[in-house]
């Protein structure tokens, strides 16, 4: 049994890394998962949002921490995954949510903005995965956060350098899932279509977009950032325990409608 499962059968509790929990779905995501009996560490270049987060999952009970990280830099991702994992005493869980999104559109998108989507949301996704995969016990369990626009190409709002970036993650979770089988890890990702959070808030004031993209999914609704956290707490949870390399699309049947 390696140490941090001998820790984990002491305190009870397992423990999980969400980065991006500041807001939206990371934010929710944490606190479902306290909610669930976790302990926590909350990673986001965001210091004050994540420290809310963390005040809101230590309501719940167990130990929480926020880190500040940004995760498209290196050394502060390798720094951040130490002191979380030193925290909590050990690492069994891991979920991707730290995002950017840009709607310019095709015939305007600079190097300079294509370059910032890959930076945080493939390097930080891939970086946060090899780091956790250091700190991880066998049975670890991680979920990464893609998008329908990976899955459609963009589409929605005009995003080719978003949706070429959750391409990205969509290929990276399956190649982590390959690599870290091994070491009894299972990685898989989440397509999340429309969710109410910050990220979306001023796209959604233009109420005639906002029906528009609606309408092209099967529940003609915008998600709550709750139930993607729902979605995401269920695969990184032993009951998904045969699922690893999977894409979950959480997206009131948008792709499958499409
Ligand atoms: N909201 C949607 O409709 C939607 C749909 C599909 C996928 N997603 C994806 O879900 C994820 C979460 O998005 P959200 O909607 O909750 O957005 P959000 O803006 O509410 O949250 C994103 C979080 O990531 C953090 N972040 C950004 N850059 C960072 C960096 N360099 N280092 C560390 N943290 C950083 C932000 O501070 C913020 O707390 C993103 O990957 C997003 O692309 C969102």
């Amino acid at each position: 049994m390696t140490e941090s499962l001998q820790d984990l059968a002491q305190t009870g509790r397992p423990r999980a890394i969400v980065t991006g929990a500041a807001s939206g779905i990371g934010a929710a995501t944490l606190v479902e998962l306290a909610r669930r009996g976790y302990d926590t560490a909350a990673l986001d270049i965001n210091l004050p949002g994540a420290e809310a987060s963390a005040g809101r999952a230590m309501t719940l009970g167990g130990r929480h921490v926020a880190v500040h990280t940004d995760v498209a830099d290196e050394a502060s991702v390798v720094v951040a995954f130490a002191a979380a994992v030193s925290f909590l005493g050990g690492l069994e869980a891991m979920a991707t949510c730290a995002g950017v999104a840009d709607s310019t559109p095709f015939m305007d998108v600079s190097v300079a903005t294509f370059r910032r989507m890959h930076e945080v949301n493939v390097i930080g996704t891939f970086l946060s995965m090899r780091e956790a995969a250091r700190h991880m016990a066998d049975g670890g369990r991680m979920c990464t956060v893609a998008s329908v626009a990976g899955l459609r190409g963009g589409g929605l709002m005009g995003t080719a350098a978003y949706a070429a970036s959750k391409g990205g993650v969509l290929a990276l979770t399956k190649n982590a899932a390959r690599a870290l089988a091994d070491k009894g890890i299972s990685v898989n990702t989440i397509a999340p279509g429309a969710t109410l959070t910050p990220m979306l808030a001023e796209a959604w004031k233009n109420e005639e977009n906002r029906r528009r993209i609606e309408s092209m999914s099967a529940q003609k609704r915008t998600a709550d950032p709750e139930e993607i956290a729902r979605s995401i707490a269920f695969l990184l949870s032993p009951d998904a325990s045969i699922v690893t390399g999977a894409t979950l699309v959480a997206d009131g049947g948008l792709v499958m409608h499409y």
